[in-house]
C-alpha cells in the first residue's frame, strides 16, 4: 500500500513538472522595437514594455534627423520619395529568440519612417508575428500597415494599435485591450 502511494505521488509530481515545462515552452518571447523622433512612440513603447515584460529596442539611425520640425518634414519626405534605407546604428543581438515583434513608429507622411523599412529588411522575420503600433497626428496608420506587410511577407501580422500623439487618458486601457486582442493580456 505504502509503495503504491509513493508511486502515485511520484507520478503526480512528474505530471506537474511536465505541465510546468510545457507552459514555460509556450511562453511567447517579445521584442518591442520602436523608432521615435519626438518621443511619443518611445513613451508608448515603454508602457508596453512594463505591461508585457518584453525586451525594449530603439531603432536609431547613424545620421540623425534635424531637431527642427519643418526641416525633418523635408528630410523624411525626401527619404520616402527615394525609397531610402537609412543606415542603422543599433542592432538586435539575437532576433531568433523572439516569437513576437511589437513594432512602434510615428506616422511619417502617411507611412512608416524609412528607418523602420531598414529594420524590417535587416532581419529574417519569417514565421514571427509582427504587432504594429503607430503614433500619429490625425492620419492614423496611413499606408503604414501595407508597407510593413510588403516588407515582411513571411511574417504574421497581429492586430495593430493607433495612438493619437502620446495618447490620451485612455491609453492604459487602450493598450490593455489591444494586448488582450493579440492574446497577450494578463
Ligand atoms: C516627418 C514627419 C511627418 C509626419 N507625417 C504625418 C502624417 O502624414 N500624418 C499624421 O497623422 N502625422 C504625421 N506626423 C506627426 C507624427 O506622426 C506625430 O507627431 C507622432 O506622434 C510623432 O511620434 P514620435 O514622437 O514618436 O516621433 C508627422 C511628423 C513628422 C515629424
Amino acid at each position: 500500500m505504502k509503495r503504491i502511494t509513493i508511486a502515485m505521488l511520484t507520478l503526480f509530481t512528474l505530471c506537474i513538472a511536465m505541465e510546468t515545462a510545457v507552459k514555460a515552452e509556450k511562453k511567447q518571447r517579445i521584442l518591442i522595437a520602436y523608432f521615435s523622433w519626438s518621443g511619443n512612440s518611445r513613451g508608448i513603447a515603454q508602457k508596453i514594455q512594463r505591461k508585457t515584460g518584453g525586451d525594449l529596442f530603439e531603432i536609431k539611425t547613424v545620421s540623425s534627423y534635424s531637431q527642427d520640425y519643418s526641416t525633418v518634414l523635408k528630410e523624411a519626405q525626401k527619404e520616402q520619395r527615394s525609397d531610402a534605407r537609412p543606415k542603422l546604428k543599433t542592432h538586435v543581438k539575437n532576433i531568433r529568440k523572439y516569437d513576437i515583434i511589437i513594432l512602434g513608429y510615428p506616422n511619417w507622411w502617411a507611412s512608416i519612417p524609412m528607418p523602420v523599412a531598414t529594420f524590417l529588411e535587416e532581419y529574417n522575420l519569417s514565421g514571427k508575428r509582427i504587432i504594429p503600433f503607430c503614433s500619429h497626428g490625425g492620419g492614423r496608420f496611413g499606408q503604414s500597415l501595407t508597407a510593413i506587410a510588403k516588407l515582411s511577407p513571411d511574417s504574421k501580422m497581429g492586430e495593430a494599435l493607433s495612438v493619437h500623439y502620446s495618447g490620451g487618458s485612455s491609453l492604459d486601457s487602450d493598450i490593455d485591450r489591444w494586448l488582450s486582442k493579440n492574446g497577450l493580456g494578463k
